[in-house]
């Protein structure tokens, strides 16, 4: 039985899920920065269905391990618990609930990729190929929500036509599914195509669970075009990606911050919670973009180490400290280089 109260999904800015962005350091960093919920990085079933559940004393994370190399699949905290969804590719109900049953405990909401169109994806029939199939896209919601004690919701595209996705939502939504995230693209719409608000309006006027509105960082600067862009869907919530990888204080009301502080601030969470090195160089990497170019750029790009990125922005003993630290507790295992 779950402590917290069961997530609701109104009214709420999200961190949209992103592929190797989404890592706990930059969750919390959301979360601090005025996101409500915060989604995972896609995590594929049966990467997760063979991890091991191993608490973490010295970091006081809740790790999900790969036996058989010891890569951390999925971290998590209890600062995240009653905030954190976890995003899962699949394509198999019965492999997806084994899943749900494993991290139910550890996270607030269990979300289904229904909408990512890499070739990856779509050829393990996960992701955009559930569009396609919305039997057995529905066959897999419904088993969640019916044995799971998490809300359980899914994220989509749109379809070409607007009539075809209010009838799949309906569809959707009859499995008991607490919300719907729907990004405003069709499936071979790329990021620089306009999103389609109209589209989300018109389903979110035809269902009843909340309508999470997705596909508007084109325009999203400030604080206030979240709103503006979840307005113009006329949605519940409002979902965001690029504009939270390039800085995430976006979700800041007070306003967002200069870069140099949130690299400081998302630093700091990578060298507490030990984040693999690889992983914190490639997020910082989209918040500097074109200032790589710059002097300071070209020295961060040559980086190998935690310790090196953070010497870069004056956290070096913090750094030396902490993973000293996690060294005397017994937690020196993490290769801590890139590469
Ligand atoms: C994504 N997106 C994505 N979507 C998803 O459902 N699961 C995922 O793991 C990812 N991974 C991912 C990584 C990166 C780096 C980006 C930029 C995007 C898509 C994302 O969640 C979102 O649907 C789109 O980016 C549109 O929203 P924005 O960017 O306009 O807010």
């Amino acid at each position: 039985m779950k402590k917290h109260q069961r997530l609701d999904y109104r009214n709420k800015l999200i961190l949209a899920p992103m592929v190797r962005v989404g890592t706990l350091p930059m969750r919390l960093l959301a979360l601090e920065m005025g996101a409500d919920i915060v989604y995972t990085e896609e995590l594929i079933d049966l990467k997760l269905i063979k991890s091991i559940r191993r608490p973490n004393p010295a970091l006081g994370t809740v790790d999900f391990v790969d036996p058989s190399d010891g890569t951390i699949i999925f971290r998590t905290c209890p600062l995240e618990t009653s905030k954190v969804v976890l995003q899962m590719g699949t394509s198999d109900a019965a492999r997806a609930l084994a899943v749900g049953k494993l991290v139910q405990c550890d996270i607030a909401g269990l979300d289904i990729n229904m909408g990512c169109p890499k070739e990856f994806s779509i050829k393990g029939g996960m992701g955009a190929a559930l569009l396609a199939e919305p039997d057995k896209a529905a066959h897999i919601l419904r088993t969640l929500c019916s044995q799971l004690d998490i809300p359980i919701t899914c994220k989509i595209r749109i379809l070409p036509d607007p009539m075809d996705t209010i009838n799949l939502v309906q569809k959707l939504a009859a499995t008991g599914i607490a919300a719907i995230g729907i990004h405003a693209r069709t499936r071979d719409e790329r990021p620089q195509h306009r999103p389609h608000p109209d589209v989300l309006r018109a389903v979110a006027s035809a269902v009843d669970i909340p309508i999470i509105a997705n596909g508007g960082s084109r325009e999203m600067h400030t604080f206030e075009d979240l709103h503006k862009f979840q307005e113009l869907c006329g949605a519940d919530s409002v979902m965001v990606a690029r504009a939270a990888q390039l800085n995430v204080s976006i979700f800041r009301r007070e306003g967002v911050l200069p870069i140099d502080e949130v690299i400081d601030k998302y630093l700091r969470l990578c060298i507490n919670y030990d984040n693999a090195p690889h992983n914190t160089k490639y997020c910082v990497q989209s918040i500097l973009r074109e200032l790589q170019e710059t002097p300071r750029g070209k020295r961060f790009l040559q980086c190998q180490t935690l310790q090196q990125i953070c010497e870069i922005w004056h956290l070096g003993d913090y750094c030396r400290r902490r993973q000293q630290e996690l060294k005397d507790h017994g937690n020196a295992g993490r290769a801590n280089v890139i590469l």
